[in-house]
């Protein structure tokens, strides 16, 4: 699923700037332990992905592909020949479904989150009868909620979580998509 339009904007990235989404494959499993990194988990997993989890994933993912009706849609976010994250939308009650992506650190900060969660926002009112899409994100991992709003999200309360001991309370955003 490309994200770029039919041509470069005159001032705008070069079409090798734009991120595409695909669905991952087994050979994609080096790359995506890479995504699972660093920064990008500290505000999500916690723990660096294993080979042998990111394999899991992949397997997980293009079986999740082949399920009818569709209960949950996954991509690589792909620049280039390089997978620089993953996107997925899970259902959650009926026409409800759940956004979370992760992007590899070292491609942060060039809006390349921003245009995933539009192409999936597109292909979410196109393809799949979903109706609403929710996103959280950790409350210290303020540039997830920019993604959010950037691509027309609304803030509309919050979802707590017990870590550690402690109440936490993540900024619950939702977008109509149809
Ligand atoms: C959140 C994440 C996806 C952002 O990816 P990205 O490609 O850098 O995002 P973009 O470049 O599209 O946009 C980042 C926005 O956050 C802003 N931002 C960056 N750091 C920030 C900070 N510390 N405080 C506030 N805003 C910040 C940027 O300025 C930008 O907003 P703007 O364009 O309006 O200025 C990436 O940091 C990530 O993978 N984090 C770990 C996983 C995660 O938290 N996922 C969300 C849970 S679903």
């Amino acid at each position: 699923m490309p994200c770029h339009g039919p041509g470069p904007a005159p001032h705008g990235p070069r079409p090798h700037d734009r991120v595409a989404l695909r669905l991952l494959r087994p050979a994609d499993a080096s790359a995506l332990t890479r995504v699972y990194s660093g920064a990008a988990v500290r505000y999500t997993t916690g723990h660096v992905l294993t080979l042998a989890e990111a394999r899991a994933k992949i397997r997980a993912d293009r079986a999740a592909a082949t399920e009818l009706p569709p209960t949950r849609w996954a991509w690589g976010i792909t620049l280039g020949a390089d997978v620089i994250g993953r996107i997925t939308v899970r259902r959650t009650v009926d026409t409800t479904a759940s956004l979370g992506y992760i992007l590899r650190p070292d491609t942060w900060g060039r809006g390349h989150a921003t245009d995933a969660v539009l192409a999936v926002l597109r292909f979410a009112t196109a393809r799949t009868g979903l109706v609403r899409l929710e996103a959280r994100h950790h409350p210290d991992n303020p540039a997830s909620g920019r993604v959010l709003v950037r691509a027309g999200f609304r803030r509309v309360g919050t979802w707590r979580r017990t870590e550690g001991g402690r109440s936490v309370a993540y900024p619950l955003y939702g977008i109509h998509v149809r």
